[in-house]
């Protein structure tokens, strides 16, 4: 008999020679998808009891398969298990192992199944759990922003377009934008766990299996409420790993916005807001320096989730069906971006309660720079004035400020009637509060609107 290649390779039978050293270390998968070896373990539990409940074989070897399964995953749990980097990856150490202890009849538990079939539910499950980690991680975040709000909720700072100072909100109004955007990210974190919900194995290696296996109950026992319905996609299909990867990307982007602001808001320049000590970080020769690096971080590290995103995308697009070893790629991408997200997430919700505002720089800020001008064109559309006309009457009056170098605070009532007849004779004493309160609409930046809205997000998240 010609020798084959040993070590426990289980697809060695056809081949002579040992593979290349550098083949095996190239092709090598176990110190990324080790991470799933739960995931491995029930679903091979799975699949044993099902090959014994079908008959496909000998119940009391189903029996024995689920224990050593089970005694294979308490070795793992307690550290003890002999990872082996010559047996390529989770699937085939697991299985190995499982034979080394019950001797041959470990090896039916391949019955019905391939590695391309195993994969795909391994990290099918492992995705429906990361998106529920990513969902309770968001709202967390979403938490932290809520009580801040709360605890700032009489705080004013000027709106900002173009990065110029446009009209006064209430920094909870801000703070609660980001809220907004966090909950569409729960939305697709929930939408990606909805479609890694379907059961791959029983699809063999691409073309289904031919024993009377039952899907249906592994799916049940494994808590998938469907199956992949086509063998070819159920073992090729990574787009639930892109929808987790998108959604993350998205949810980073949201974070990284945030992150900018926080950079600028507690640089001298704007001056809103104070780092906490224990979130900030110095610099080796200025001592004077407080730095805001985890916000930094989490908008450099941004860019990394964009390109585990264009990295899954771009190893599936020349992908013919059904599975292709260039798909072990995807759980690095998809690993990388949980790790990310996670971090970045638990960090993020942990610093932001601990902000703390000036109030004082704020208020003084939301109407310097004649902030309060659409007010003022707004209060002459009051009196009858087409908004058009409005808006250039004010225009001159802001011009004619400037050249004064008053703010609209400082110049008389007849200063005012220069440029409109109309200007009421409180006019000059028009203030952020009442820009504030005049924003009434559903979704504006009024008081009473957030105060609404701060209830409201109260109630859900305490749900
Ligand atoms: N380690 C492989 C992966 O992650 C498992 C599937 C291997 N299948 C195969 N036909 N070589 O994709």
């Amino acid at each position: 008999m010609a020798t084959t290649k040993g070590g426990g390779k289980t697809w060695g039978g056809r081949f002579r020679q040992q593979t290349h050293a550098l083949v095996d270390a190239y092709t090598l998968s176990l110190p990324v998808d080790r991470r799933m070896w739960r995931e491995e373990i029930a679903a091979s539990i799975a699949h044993a009891r099902m090959l014994g409940r079908q008959r496909i074989i000998p119940r009391g070897e189903a029996n024995a398969l689920v224990r050593g399964l089970r005694a294979v995953g308490r070795e793992i749990e307690q550290g003890k298990f002999p990872w082996r980097d010559d047996l390529e990856d989770i699937h085939t150490n697991i299985e190995a192992r499982l034979s080394r202890k019950l001797g041959a009849v470990g090896g039916k538990l391949h019955t019905a199944r391939s590695r391309n079939d195993q994969v795909a539910t391994d990290l099918r499950l492992y995705a429906m759990a990361a998106c529920d980690r990513a969902m309770a991680a968001a709202t967390t975040l979403q938490r932290a922003l809520l009580d801040l709000a709360e605890a700032n909720r009489r705080v004013v700072m000027p709106g900002y377009t173009h990065l110029q100072r446009a009209q006064p909100v209430l920094l909870a109004h801000h703070l609660l934008a980001y809220v907004e955007m966090l909950d569409r990210d729960l939305q697709r974190f929930a939408s990606a766990g909805d479609e890694a919900d379907a059961l791959p194995l029983g699809s063999g290696a691409l073309a289904g299996v031919p024993y009377p296996i039952d899907r249906a109950g592994v799916a049940r026992e494994l808590g998938f409420s469907r199956l992949c319905e086509n063998s070819l996609d159920a073992v090729s299909d990574r787009d639930f790993a892109v929808s987790f990867i998108a959604a993350a990307s998205l949810c980073m982007t949201h974070i990284s916005r945030l992150a900018e602001e926080i950079v600028l808001w507690s640089s001298a320049e704007f001056g809103f807001l104070k780092l906490p000590d224990a979130f900030s970080t110095g610099s080796s020769i200025m001592p004077q320096k407080r730095n805001p690096d985890v916000a930094e971080l989490a908008r450099g590290r941004t860019g990394q989730v964009y390109g585990s995103l264009q990295s899954l995308l771009t190893t599936l697009k020349g992908l013919p069906l059904a599975y292709n070893r260039d798909l072990q790629e995807d759980k690095r991408a998809f690993f990388a971006t949980e790790d990310t997200l996670l971090e970045t997430l638990t960090i993020f919700a942990a610093m932001v309660t601990e902000l703390t505002f000036d109030e004082e720089s704020g208020r003084a800020a939301s109407t310097a720079n004649y902030a309060l001008a659409t007010d003022y064109a707004d209060l002459l559309v009051r009196e009858g004035l087409p908004f058009r006309k409005a808006h250039e009457v004010v225009g001159k009056l802001v011009q004619y400020a400037e050249e004064q170098g008053k703010p609209f605070s400082e110049l008389t009532v007849q200063e005012f009637r220069r440029f409109s007849k109309l200007f009421p004779d409180d006019a000059p004493g028009l203030n952020v509060d009442d820009a504030l309160r005049a924003r009434s609409a559903p979704g504006g930046t009024a008081p009473r609107r957030v105060a609404a809205q701060l209830r409201k997000w109260r109630r859900k998240l305490d749900a």
